[in-house]
């Protein structure tokens, strides 16, 4: 359905072709801050790694400044992944956030510094609520704030500098132009814009974007980027209106997870580019012909890997990811699949990296007190788990204690249940 296109060399501040889309995902940074997401730091790597096979353009690894182990994870992460090369010959770039003050992006920097393409992500609060009660101060030592932190970043040897006008969604976009203008001025290299409270309507937030690319000065220098929360369930339909007018870094996370109601979720809006990129995007700058460099077979597998460390179980209809995603239930459904797989699909199983279960094709097993670690272990690997063996020991273990007890087999769904519950066990 969609052709890969190669990706562009990568440049702070510059996309070579403009109409490539920067993906930069947030999993270990904003995902981590769902409410009861705590991930080690070897889960940390190891995510981080997998972000980088799936083609990840950007890795926000954390905020180092938040605890010791934040920073040591940030900078494991920085040391390796940040020094592998992946797929296509990319190494990823490593990202930290920091407040908009020198203690934090000093930290941060140590932590990242280590990459071959660190990133630096500094914030400051722009609306007037977030100013006038949050931070107690005034428009015009807010841009001084944001100038400092942008400056003292640069004068730390970093030439890839992220600013965020934290809840831009909610700000008045005459400051976003003056903030913004001046932070390019001293060096900031991608401006993101975040909707932070998920406020936004999809032409709202698209509208903002295209006002910020005409009306701030040095716009044309740096790269725009989207950070969509999903507290009305617009995350990944702000994100895309927001690529229609221009932006060309996208901040996401796996499923979705983040504060409160999450964030974009990196599977939704990349599919939506894979699926739609070539045609719907007419408007921003170059053709409009949108693309991403991210390989959709590692979807799956990513997806299900943050969910088991995480411990954030999708919903069964979740886009993409759900365990339902590609299930087909009524007769009229299941007879449209055996005649033509597009008539109900507008996208393989495949091609996110899942193999084809029994539900449509007819094929497949039954997993019953009988079945053997062959069959058990086969069914894991279709539905994306690549477990270690102690981990498959534990799983068909309790498999077996299971299927004793129950007629006419164990679904998808119990499997996935027994290998997050052996997760959950082993991590305890
Ligand atoms: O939601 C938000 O505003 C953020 C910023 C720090 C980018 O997470």
């Amino acid at each position: 359905l969609y052709a890969r296109r190669p990706r562009p060399e990568y440049i702070p501040g510059v996309i070579p072709d403009p109409d490539y889309v920067r993906i930069f995902d947030t999993t270990l940074r904003d995902g981590e801050q769902s409410p009861g997401a705590t991930l080690t730091s070897d889960e940390k790597l190891e995510i981080a790694r997998n972000l980088a096979k799936l083609g990840v353009d950007i890795i926000e690894a954390g905020f180092p400044i938040a605890s010791p182990d934040d920073f040591q994870a940030v900078k494991n992460i920085a040391d390796n992944v940040g020094n592998e090369i992946f797929e296509d010959g990319y190494v990823p770039v490593i990202c930290g956030l920091s407040r908009a003050n020198p203690k934090d992006i000093e930290r941060a920097w140590n932590a990242v510094k280590g990459a071959t393409r660190p990133r630096i992500h500094t914030f400051i609060a722009t609306s007037k609520i977030h100013m006038e009660t949050k931070l107690n101060k005034t428009p015009d030592e807010v841009v001084e704030i944001a100038v400092n932190a942008v400056t003292f970043a640069k004068s730390l040897g970093c030439d890839d500098i992220e600013f965020s006008p934290e809840d831009a969604g909610r700000s008045d976009p005459e400051f976003l132009y003056r903030i913004l203008s001046a932070v390019i001025e001293v060096g900031a290299t991608t401006l993101n814009i975040p909707d932070t409270t998920g406020w936004n309507m999809p032409w709202e937030f698209g509208g903002l974007i295209k006002k910020l690319r005409e009306n701030v000065k040095g716009a044309d220098k740096v790269v725009f980027s989207t950070h969509c929360q999903n507290d009305l369930g617009l995350a990944t339909a702000n994100s895309l209106a927001g690529a229609l007018n221009g932006a060309r870094q996208l901040e996401c996370t796996i499923n979705g997870i983040g504060e409160r109601a999450g964030n974009a979720s990196l599977e939704e809006v990349v599919m939506s580019l894979a699926l739609k990129g070539e045609t719907h995007f007419e408007g921003g700058p170059g053709t409009g012909k949108l693309y991403t460099a991210i390989n959709p077979v590692h979807i799956s597998s990513t997806s299900k890997m943050v969910s088991e460390y995480t411990g954030m179980i999708c919903q069964p209809h979740k886009a993409i990811v759900g365990a339902n995603a590609f299930k087909h239930e009524s007769g009229i459904h299941q007879d449209g699949m055996i005649k033509n797989k597009s008539t109900y699909e507008i996208m393989t199983p495949e091609s996110i990296g899942l193999m084809r279960g029994d539900n449509d094709s007819g094929a497949g097993i039954v997993l019953g007190k009988h079945s053997g670690r062959n069959a058990v272990g086969t069914r894991l690997k279709e539905l994306g788990y690549v477990l270690e063996t102690e981990k498959f020991n534990a799983v068909f273990a309790r498999f077996k204690e299971v299927a004793e007890k129950r007629k006419g087999g164990l679904e998808d769904e119990d499997l996935e249940a027994l290998v997050l519950d052996q997760a959950g066990n082993i991590n305890q």
